[in-house]
């Protein structure tokens, strides 16, 4: 199947220029000027931007999690994913504490295959990591698993101890692969929460009075000293405020190879959503939590001056009725995550184009290329070049739409609401390839399925 894409505008991480971009079969074969080649179907372009797919390197599909599994599946997560312009997924792998990681990574691939509608990769949630366990790490990087995340949050769930951490990350570094880190001082924020529970605060707004910034910094802080022993690059994920920017700023000054991620809810939302009505806040129940709207603007900072590399959603949906309320009466047993990854690449538009805070070639840098370049994806996935795979939007930045769990044209995540309701904002796709198969197009799914599991590359390492 030959597709031609006319007239557009071409926008990679690097490059705007208006070109026709040709793909054959999985791949773009050809960019040039008024191309004529015979297609079996032409996408007039005219006045859109031809980009590359977005690609979201944190998701949590079909997780166990909070005493319940997140809502959307490999199948309704990618499809929403794909809806939002999205064409790769980096999901989470979980080890169950005591068993292989291999065999985590299996289950993860039952989730996965025959369902997902695009292209994914896993990085592989540690739980522990006994000594004999260490050469596991090299097989699963053989396998294309070559990122690992940590949790110093979530005692007695998925917490790990220092000792583990250094492990892990020395092994990781030995074996060329990256270390993704849940950066929060869990057992210092244990306390506070028992404290607060004594004292009979239980709504879900303590969720984040309890989860002091510092709390984050001091595990960004420590997180990058082991790392720098260890000798392992480092990606903080779900950074979502100004101290632990701070300290990671700091690192990096000190030539530390760490980078991190934020998220659109830390971009877009503040903690004031917690003071609502009852149980409402339960929806932004997240870890990290919301933080008070002064952060948003030194994020936003971060991403414009590259101290913050990525942004990813987190996406860890729990519907309110049935899930979230779990929590009604104690916060510590709402379900932490929130809905995201249909809405990430047009939000960031919005904030980043529209309200001219970044350029064009950045806003593709920070929801496609960068994920690629970190894991291992590049030039394969993450940019649109003769040779990369066909995933490619063609993104109308004029059109406005409203976010609601209503619009049909904005919400096709299986929960019963939106973290972003009622925002009003500007671009959002038109058309979406994944490997060289229409997606979207007209608002309607064309294809299920399809999609194919990534074996990743080692850390700064190419893909084809
Ligand atoms: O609240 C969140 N973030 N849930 C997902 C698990 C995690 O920490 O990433
Ligand atoms: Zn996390
Ligand atoms: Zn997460």
């Amino acid at each position: 199947m030959k597709i031609l894409i006319k007239n557009g505008r071409v926008i990679t991480a690097t490059d705007d220029y208006f070109a026709d971009v040709l793909v054959d079969g999985e791949k773009i074969s050809q960019i040039g000027q008024s191309l004529s080649d015979p297609a079996d179907k032409v996408i007039d372009a005219a006045g859109k931007l031809v980009v590359p797919g977005g690609i979201d390197a944190h998701t949590h599909l079909d997780m166990p999690f909070g005493g319940t599994t997140s809502a959307d599946d490999f199948e309704s997560g990618t499809q929403a994913a794909a809806f939002g312009g999205t064409t790769t997924l980096i999901d989470f792998a979980i080890q169950t504490k005591g068993q292989s990681t291999l065999a985590g990574l299996e289950t993860w691939h039952r989730k996965a295959e025959g369902k997902a509608a695009i292209d994914y990769g896993f990085h592989m949630i540690v739980t522990d990591m006994a000594d004999e366990r260490l050469p596991e790490m090299g097989r699963l990087a053989d396998e294309g698993v070559t990122s690992y995340k940590l949790f110093m949050a979530y005692p007695g769930v998925l917490y790990v101890d220092d000792g583990t951490l250094y492990r892990t990350f020395r092994q990781a570094g030995e074996n060329g692969t990256r270390i993704c880190m849940h950066a929060e001082n869990g057992i210092v924020i244990d306390e506070i929460v028992k404290a607060a529970i004594k004292d009979g605060k239980t709504e879900p707004k303590h969720h984040a009075t309890t989860r002091p910034t510092r709390m984050e910094a001091e595990g960004v802080y420590r997180a990058i000293s082991i790392a720098e022993v260890a000798n392992v690059p480092l990606y903080i994920v779900h950074l979502s405020c100004a101290d632990a920017l701070e300290e990671v700023k700091r690192g990096r000054a000190r030539g530390v190879d760490v980078m991190c991620e934020t998220c659109p809810q830390y971009l877009f939302l503040d903690d004031s959503y917690y003071e609502r009505e009852g149980m409402e806040g339960a929806k932004w129940v997240m870890t990290p939590a919301l933080r008070h709207k002064s952060n948003q603007d030194v994020l936003w900072k971060g991403l414009a001056l590259g101290h913050i590399g990525n942004v990813a959603t987190d996406h860890c949906p729990f519907c309110f009725k049935g899930q979230k309320e779990l929590g009604s009466g104690d916060f510590r047993k709402i379900p932490n995550g929130a809905p995201g990854v249909e809405n990430r690449m047009s939000l960031m538009y919005h904030g980043a184009v529209v309200q001219r805070r970044l350029g064009l070639n950045r806003w593709v840098e920070i929801t496609s290329t960068a994920a690629a370049k970190t894991f291992g994806m590049f030039p394969k996935k993450g940019t649109i070049a003769v040779g990369s795979d066909a995933d490619i939007v063609v993104f109308d930045p004029n059109r406005k739409e409203t976010i609601s769990v209503n619009n049909p044209f904005t919400h096709h995540m299986r929960v019963d609401y939106s973290a972003y309701e009622g925002f009003q904002i500007q671009g959002f796709s038109d058309v979406v390839l994944s490997r060289g198969r229409v997606m979207v197009e007209g608002g309607k799914l064309a294809t299920t399925g399809g999609g194919r599991f990534i074996k990743r590359a080692r850390a700064g390492e190419l893909l084809r």
